[in-house]
This record gives C-alpha cells, structure tokens and sequence, in this order.
C-alpha cells in the first residue's frame, strides 16, 4: 500500500535533524546484527556535528597544562592562546623543574619503558620507591601502583568483589568505579548521592560480603562526601569502604592525606585509592591498605597483572611531585587562597557553582544544547573550559568545569572570572 503523495513522510536527509539534538544515548543501538552498523549514524552525525562546533573535544595542547595554554581549537583548527581553567595539576607540579628532572633522569637510567608486567619483569626499583614513599605517606601497612587511576578502580574492585557480593556506590561515583562493579559481576546498587540514609536503605536489603564505594571530591560536582556520616552507616552493616581520593588526596587534610584525615577517619576507611594525574600532575593510581589487600591484589588485580607497569619515566616524576606535595605545604595554602579568591569573584557575580566547595567548581549551565554554543563563545573570548555533557553527568545537568591550580595567578583568575561572567550574561545565562 502507498500514502497518497501530499501524506508521505519527507525523506530523512530533507530534513536533517539539529545536530545539537543528540547525544551519546541515540548511538548506542542499531537494529542489525552487524557490530559496525552504529558506526555509520554516529560518523554522519560527528561528520555534521565538528564543523558546526558541537564536538570541542580533544583540542589539543601544544604547552604544559600552565594558566595559560596554546591550543588548536577545534572549530577553525587555529592555534589559540587561552587562559586555562580546565586543568586538574591542582598543585601545578605536573611542570616543576625538579620533576621535570627527575624524569629526565630516569629516562637516561631507565629508557623509555618498563617492557613488563609489575608481576614479571615490569618491575624497577623506582616501582618499589614509589610503592614504598606512598605507602609512608598515607600510614598504611602497603600501596600498589597502578598504571592509571581508572585501571586501579577497575582492578581493585573486580580483583575482590565476586558474583554474588554486593557493590554499593555513590550515584555519581566515576566510570572507573562503575566499570570495576559491572567487570566483577557482584550485584550493583547505587545509592543517592551523598545520602548516608539511602545508602542504609540499600545496605539493609544486601545480604553477604558488602563494598561501599564513595569518592572524597566528586569529579564533576566539587563537593565533598558526608564521611562519618557513610562510614557509620557502611560499619553498622559490617560493609569494608573504599574511598576514591583522585581529587582530595595532596589537597584536603592537614598534611594533604585527603578527606580521610579531615575528619580524622583514616583507620575506619578500608581502601584508599588515589591517582597521581591530578593534584601530582602526572598519571598512575594506587591502592594504599593493609599488607594482605597488597599481596592478594598482586595476583587478582587484572588490569595491573595483564598490563604493562608504569613508565619508570612517569614513576620518577610521581616520587619526585610526592616529595615536593609533602615537602612544600604552602602549594596546598596557594591552592587554598586561590581556590577562596574565585569562589569569592564567581559569588559575587552570582555564578551557579552547584553544590561545590572545593578546587573542582562547576559552572552550571543545565542546558545541554546550549553549552557549546557558549564553549565557542569562551574559546574566542580567550578562555578554555571543557564542555561537559551527558554521559560524564546526567542529561540536562551539562556544565563547563573549572580546575583550579596552586599556579594560577591573580590576573589569571581575574580575567578568567570576568571573561565568564561577561559571556554568561550576553547569553542571559546570568543577569
Ligand atoms: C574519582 C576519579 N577516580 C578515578 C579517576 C581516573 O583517574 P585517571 O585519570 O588518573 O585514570 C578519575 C579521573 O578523572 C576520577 O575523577
């Protein structure tokens, strides 16, 4: 049967949809049996969505993650000079001539790689320095090194949690928890963010081995988790807790051991992970506990045992940006004062920075069209914040996400400020 010719619908390509109408959701699926089949509706959509600026993704840097960048921004690929507020180096280490040497150094010892597997010959004494100074900084019996801090979520958590077992995690806890849950096949529950009440609700229900996952900063949000508040709850259950520390660890505590020792809960804590790619400006992570989660996860951490060790090169660095964290606790003031100077610019201009209280301040749009329009706006206006969207956050809570650093200068934060502030309001984000 055939629509007489006025009710057809009009062909698809006619018609082409908002390129600003989609997001990861719609590419998930297609309907044939061939795994390749959803490449081609995303390429036709990214093919669409680049020129027109809705992908401002993986502009890439071409100087040190400084307050101020070289980048080759993504809609007309030109080399731009921007203030930077995107990224993490929270104690702006990551480009410290010390570390700086320190790597080189080890380059000249070491070479490039470790061409190993920590369990084989991946192995380097500067492994174990490194194993050894974390483990003495943050009191506990033993850390292992990871390759990356996602791999040591993925690790530590599908190393110990078997099918059957309960994982139980902050809604808003990072990917790498959640794929580490999924990969070790225990039952997966998510509680309300930072509500120790929904976490009792979800514990009451979990019967047999229990791990209650929670991050001391969350990654898009800033803010920092309700600790005893958790922990009493976890105990009361006789859950073990695991504590991400990527955004807290170097920052928060009187000796930068992160969110743990602020509210003076480190023993009660079971797992701390942490990664070096943020307030150590280099990368890696680590699980730091008791001496028998060492040595079992020596053998049950998949993503360490089935990769390569971390470049001695990175190692050298981490030690050396480990020593100077410890060494110098005015970068922790610096950030502290910094961190107090923006909130107190983005306050005054009325700035919606949701519920953060850290480094990490989210600059709320919750409008998900709209926000690379205003990246756009940002980058030609000289600033660089990253878009962040579904599925980094839920849909319609997109953001831009501001990392501040002990090396960001006044000016730099002035303009950075009073750039934002005077793109939002020609966008009427702010009035
Ligand atoms: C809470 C949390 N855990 C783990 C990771 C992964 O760390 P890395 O980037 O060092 O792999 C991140 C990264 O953003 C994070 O925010």
């Amino acid at each position: 049967m055939s629509l007489p010719v006025e009710a057809q619908p009009e062909p698809l390509e006619a018609q082409p949809p908002n390129v600003s109408d989609y997001d990861y959701s719609n590419f998930f699926y297609s309907t044939s049996d061939d795994p390749f089949a959803v490449l081609g509706p995303y390429n036709d959509w990214f093919e669409r969505a680049l020129p027109q600026g809705y992908y401002l993704f993986s502009q890439a840097m071409s100087t040190p993650p400084q307050g101020e960048i070289n980048l080759t921004e993504g809609l007309e690929r030109k080399q731009v000079r921007l203030i930077n507020l995107s990224s993490y180096n929270y104690l702006g280490l990551s480009f410290r001539p010390e570390v700086i040497a320190a790597a080189k150094a080890a380059l000249d010892r070491y070479g490039l790689g470790a061409a190993g597997s920590p369990i084989l010959s991946g192995m380097m004494d500067i492994h174990v320095q490194l194993e050894e100074a974390l483990a003495k900084f943050k009191l506990k019996e033993a850390a292992m090194v990871f390759p990356t801090g996602y791999s040591t979520n993925v690790g530590m958590i599908a190393g110990l949690m078997r099918p059957g077992d309960w994982v139980i995690a902050d809604q808003n806890a990072h990917a790498s928890i959640v794929d580490g849950a999924i990969l070790s096949k225990a039952n997966v529950r998510f509680f309300r963010h930072n509500n120790p009440a929904d976490l009792e609700r979800k514990l009451k229900h979990a019967a047999g081995k229990k791990l209650v996952a929670i991050e001391g900063v969350y990654s898009m949000d800033g803010d920092v988790c309700p600790l005893p508040e958790l922990v009493a709850v976890a105990k009361k259950y006789g859950a073990r807790i695991m504590l991400d520390e990527a955004h807290s660890a170097f920052v928060y505590g009187a000796n930068g051991r992160g969110v743990a020792e602020l509210y003076g809960l480190e023993d009660e804590v079971d797992i701390h992970i942490g990664t070096f790619s943020k307030a150590l400006g280099g990368q890696g992570g680590y699980v730091a506990g008791p001496r028998s989660l060492y040595n079992y996860l020596k053998g049950f951490a998949r993503s360490r045992v089935f990769s390569c060790a971390l470049s001695p090169v990175v190692t050298a660095g981490v030690l050396k940006s480990l020593e100077l964290a410890q060494a110098e606790p005015q970068l922790r003031d610096q950030l502290w004062d910094n961190v107090r100077y923006i909130r107190g610019l983005l306050d005054e201009a009325g700035v919606d920075v949701g519920e953060s209280t850290s480094q990490v301040i989210p600059i709320m749009l919750r409008n998900d069209r709209r926000v690379f329009e205003i990246c756009h706006k940002l980058l030609r206006a000289g600033i660089y914040l990253q878009p962040v969207i579904y599925p980094a956050v839920a849909k319609h809570r997109s953001r831009f996400r501001v990392s501040v650093s002990a090396s960001h200068t006044r000016e730099q934060l002035d303009a950075g400020v009073a750039t934002l502030v005077h793109v939002l309001r020609e966008e009427r984000i702010l009035v």
